[in-house]
């Protein structure tokens, strides 16, 4: 009997949550070890709506000194196919203020979880990467042998996490370590139950817009219009979060059915990409909400354009993105509209 237990670090997260969806709908039973730093106990309670099962829970953070053994013991007693892995801080400005705490919690918890699989016989790990490790090296579309060179801790961070990860497959054999470098996540569940909720003012352009469309924020500010680009505004390759949690168990099933091991990266975006102001007509028409908008200067750290080739991941794991902008835009007004207040 295959194992079908997975171990879900940030589970009850943006991103890990729909991946929790999904994991769950495709039979797998799963534990998310998350602390709810930047998440709600709530978010549980909505995946059971959806799926009618409530998630195994380890309320732990995973980059606490000697917090190892504890969590082994909570996971003991199942055979554990994979981890997937998400656990980490991710707003760059911040990490640009604060580069020891980034490095401790996102090298600390990465080096954490390998104990653990280790200790449990669990050998294959999808690791939540980010397009930032491409920096403004590359030319787009970006391919997976595109340049690395971030210009921030927190993408630092994801690339220190890359080398670890093939470092440690390189010194045990038949570990797989499967890198998604994520391009721009939006949207969300069609039920409305489960969505981004960011902490404070959000950093992200998607989750300010859906802000402003539901009369949280006055206007957006919209950060330079004077980019190469073909309106002068940013450019960035948004992808639908459900796309994206496809693309994870897509990732894993490449790993538990693939006789390999070692490490393999994929690009997760559409290949095509939108500038702020395409995004925000895209969102007023999809919403029928009038997104007011407000041109600044430059935001410190922004590149003007990356858009991702993504054919590696259609080539081998047989995975696309199926939704456009509209639909990326009409899934995360809805579940704004239906909690104004994300998860309170
Ligand atoms: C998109 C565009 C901004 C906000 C970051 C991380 C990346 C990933 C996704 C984790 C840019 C413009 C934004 C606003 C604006 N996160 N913008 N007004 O910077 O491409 O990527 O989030 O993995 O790692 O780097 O996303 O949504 O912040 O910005 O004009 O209020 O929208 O300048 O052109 P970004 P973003």
């Amino acid at each position: 009997m295959k194992a079908k237990s997975v171990i879900l670090t940030g589970g009850a997260g943006y991103i890990g949550s729909h991946i929790a969806v999904l994991l769950i709908e495709a039979g797998y039973e799963i534990t998310i070890i998350d602390d709810f730093s930047n998440s709600s106990p709530l978010v549980l309670d909505r995946i059971e709506k959806i799926t009618g099962t409530k998630p195994r829970l380890i309320e732990q953070d995973l980059s606490a000194p000697d917090c190892v053994g504890s969590i082994c013991s909570a996971l003991a007693g199942r055979d554990y196919a994979g981890g997937i892995h998400l656990a980490g801080l991710k707003a760059v400005g911040e990490s640009v203020d604060q580069p020891g705490r980034y490095y401790r919690v996102n090298l600390g918890a990465t080096l954490n979880l390998l104990s653990v699989m280790e200790k449990l016989k669990c050998k294959t790990i999808v690791f939540s990467s980010s397009a930032t490790v491409y920096g403004e090296l590359n030319a787009s579309p970006v391919d997976e042998s595109g340049k690395t060179g971030p210009t921030n801790p927190y993408g630092f961070s994801k690339l220190f996490n890359e080398q670890i990860l093939s470092d440690y497959a390189a010194a045990n054999a038949g570990f797989q370590v499967i890198n998604l470098r994520y391009f721009n996540p939006v949207g969300a569940h069609p039920s409305g139950l489960i969505g981004e909720d960011p902490k404070g003012i959000p950093n992200n352009l998607f989750p300010y817009i859906a802000q402003v469309a539901v009369g949280r924020r006055a206007a957006l500010n919209v950060f330079g219009d004077d980019y190469e680009t073909i309106d002068g505004t940013g450019v960035r390759d948004y992808i639908h979060v459900m796309d994206l949690a496809e693309g994870h168990l897509a990732a894993l099933r490449f790993g538990l059915s693939g006789n390999w091991d070692g490490v393999e990266c994929f690009n997760l975006g559409c290949g095509r990409g939108y500038s702020v102001l395409e995004v925000v007509n895209a969102f007023a028409a999809a919403s029928g909400q009038k997104v007011p908008v407000k041109v600044v200067g430059r935001r410190a750290g922004d590149i003007a354009e990356i858009v991702a080739n993504a054919a590696r991941a259609e080539k081998l794991l047989g995975w696309k993105t199926q939704k456009d902008l509209n639909q990326m835009c009409a899934d995360h007004w809805h579940w704004q509209e239906k909690n104004p207040d994300g998860f309170g």
